[in-house]
């Protein structure tokens, strides 16, 4: 049977490195508070002159390709997540296909947030199996930025965040035993509001709050001072509520590859969760009985970046040598949404 293995794969961190010291050039933070309660030392910052998000994505894209030794004409498909696009519309995807001069491929965005880079790989992954396409570029990339609030009032997600991108050319394969094992994919709406952006533009979102668009003043309609007031076009995130959820979330969804595969923790040679928070990656390590060999983690040096730090971190192990043909990987991601998810490949 036709299964997908990771053939290529690439990152981009911009230059800007930014400390939790500068960070207190803006707002009521401190060293020792970032740390103890994130793990998160530095974070990277895109260049504001020219730098966006699928600017990064094609940098990582391009490492990529190279090294599944092929061309971006060899791409059959590109599917791009991220929460913070270049544009409202369209999305990344095609702007990565009109910068790399691909041909007129399909080019999907997923809007999954911290989890958008796995539902990506498994989106990408179905494809493969089902064999439509043999080459599909699968992209997470965040410039988070230029959308956070660098006042006290935002502290609490603003310290947290950081951009970068990372990119893997999943490719058709015959070699039995190597590949993608499995993807699980999960999400519960109940929370949506914890972790969101309720208006990230003009025009308020909430229409459920009217019963018909005719009996919706014009007036309300768009953005108000209130709503900025609010700090509505900002993410909001109840971080504690955030934190209790993932700590069942994680180790249930990397639970669940392994069983699903008949595998156990102590069989993975490396788990990559989600780069949300150094004590959130410590305490699923510590439930699931993983040793420190068993468990990348980056987060210290480019904070969070979204649907871009599963493949940032794995492209990083990978780099090291920490990863080796034949090994065990899962990678894990729970967030905004909530939405959550897991995939298990044999590298
Ligand atoms: O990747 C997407 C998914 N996101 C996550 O998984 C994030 C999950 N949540 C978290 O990582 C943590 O909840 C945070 C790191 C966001 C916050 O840590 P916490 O230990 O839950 O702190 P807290 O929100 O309960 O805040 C504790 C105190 C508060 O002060 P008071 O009310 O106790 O006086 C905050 O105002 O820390 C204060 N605080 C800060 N102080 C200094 C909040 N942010 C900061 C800050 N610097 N940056």
């Amino acid at each position: 049977m036709v299964k997908s293995r990771i053939a290529g794969i690439g990152k981009y961190l911009p230059k800007n490195v930014v400390s939790n010291k500068d960070l207190t050039k803006y707002m009521e933070t401190n060293d020792e508070w970032i740390q103890e309660r994130t793990g998160i030392k530095e974070r990277r910052y895109a260049d504001r002159t020219g730098e966006t998000t699928t600017t990064m994505a094609v940098e990582a894209a391009t490492v990529a390709i190279e090294r599944a030794g092929l061309t971006p004409q060899d791409i059959d498909f590109i599917v791009f997540a991220t929460l913070s696009p270049d544009y409202y519309f369209p999305g990344c995807g095609v702007l990565v296909q009109r910068a790399m001069k691909m041909k007129e491929i399909g080019a999907l965005d997923v809007r999954n947030q911290c989890s958008g880079f796995i539902y990506a790989l498994s989106v990408a992954d179905q494809f493969i199996k089902t064999g439509m396409y043999k080459n599909i570029l699968v992209i997470g990339s965040e410039k988070h930025s230029f959308g956070l609030d660098f006042s006290t009032r935002g502290r609490n997600v603003s310290v947290i965040f950081g951009d970068g991108a990372g990119a893997v050319v999943l490719q058709a394969t015959n070699e039995g035993g190597s590949g993608i094992l499995s993807t699980h994919l999960h999400s519960d709406g109940e929370s949506a509001e914890i972790l969101a952006m309720y208006n990230p533009g003009t025009h308020a979102n909430h229409w459920g709050q009217y019963a018909s668009f005719d009996k919706a003043e014009i007036g309300e309609m768009f953005m108000s001072h209130s709503m900025i007031d609010e700090a509505q076009n900002f993410p909001f995130m109840d971080g504690p509520s955030v934190f209790k959820k993932a700590v069942v979330k994680f180790p249930e969804v990397i639970l669940e590859s392994l069983t699903t595969n008949h595998l156990k923790p102590g069989d993975l040679n490396l788990l990559i969760p989600h780069q949300a928070n150094l004590r959130i990656a410590q305490f699923v390590q510590q439930k699931l009985g993983l040793r420190d060999d068993q468990v990348y983690n980056n987060i210290q040096q480019y904070g969070n970046t979204t649907a871009a730090s599963v493949p940032i971190a794995l492209c990083e192990a990978w780099e090291k040598g920490l990863i080796e043909k034949g090994d065990l990987v899962c990678l894990a991601a729970f967030g905004s949404g909530f939405t959550w998810a897991s995939a298990l490949l044999r590298w």
